[in-house]
């Protein structure tokens, strides 16, 4: 794990934007796997800012996004799919018919959570995995348990994780309570993590990455199996290693 500490959120979202950029270069139809929340914000608009410049090209770019909450069709504000065109694929030149996120709305769930783990797998290896963390270590919605799951599946969120998340709701009960997400299988399957982390409330989570210990109660501590992931950090997120 690379551990990268940078003077401000902007710098960390430069850098990824920059890396982002570099694997396109690289594979002009690249799978990047895409996270939503405030992590990934930043590295949006710098993606939009270089698309803009004629600095990087998405026409043959294929995304799959990391989750979904149950409930809350695309069109609804605050829909992952929604996040990802209004944040996103709304300003650059991709073709939305290669842009996957989890069905929330799907009458069978768990089929829909079978499906999307085979479509993923079907489109190729996921090029580079964008993450964020919560503040609990979760990555994606594999939340702190005794057991985590490898497929895309449907689960509940955790009560830290609804309260975290409600800052982007009107209040705390239209949080919704369950979300379909990729599992630790695909995530670990990509050739290369970048993982964003800024702020003092993520400090605890990002020390657990730097220690010598591995817990499903720290999902995000299964990443240290992976052979290739960058760790951007602000001052605060670094404050404790
Ligand atoms: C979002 C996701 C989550 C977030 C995490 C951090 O697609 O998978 O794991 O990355 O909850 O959220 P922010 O960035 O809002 O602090």
């Amino acid at each position: 794990m690379k551990f990268n500490v940078l003077p401000s959120y902007e710098d960390i979202s430069t850098y990824a934007a920059e890396l982002v950029k570099q694997v396109v270069e690289e594979k002009n139809d690249a799978i990047l796997g895409l996270a939503t929340g405030s992590s990934p914000i930043g590295l949006y608009k710098e993606l939009i800012k270089l698309n803009k410049e004629g600095e990087i090209d998405f026409k043959n770019v294929i995304t799959v996004n990391l989750d979904e909450y149950i409930g809350l069709a695309g069109d609804h504000h605050q829909s992952y799919r929604y996040f990802m065109n209004d944040n996103l694929f709304n300003h650059v030149n991709i073709d939305k018919k290669n842009t996957y996120v989890p069905d929330g709305v799907a009458k069978d769930l768990n089929e829909s959570a079978k499906k999307y783990e085979e479509l993923v797998k079907s489109l190729g290896t996921i090029d580079v995995q964008i993450l964020g963390i919560g503040a609990n270590g979760h990555i994606g919605f594999n939340e702190p348990a005794d057991e985590l799951v490898l497929s895309t599946h449907v689960t509940d969120l955790t009560a830290e994780t609804i309260k975290a998340n409600a800052r982007f709701f009107e209040t705390e009960k239209d949080v919704p309570t369950e979300a379909i997400t990729m599992g630790l299988g695909l995530i670990m399957q990509a050739k290369k993590i970048i993982l964003i982390a800024s702020g003092e409330n993520k400090a605890e989570a990002i020390k657990a990455l730097s220690d010598d210990m591995i817990s499903t109660r720290i999902p995000a501590t299964l990443l240290k199996f992976h052979p290739d992931v960058t760790i951007l950090l602000d001052k605060e997120a670094a404050s404790l290693l």
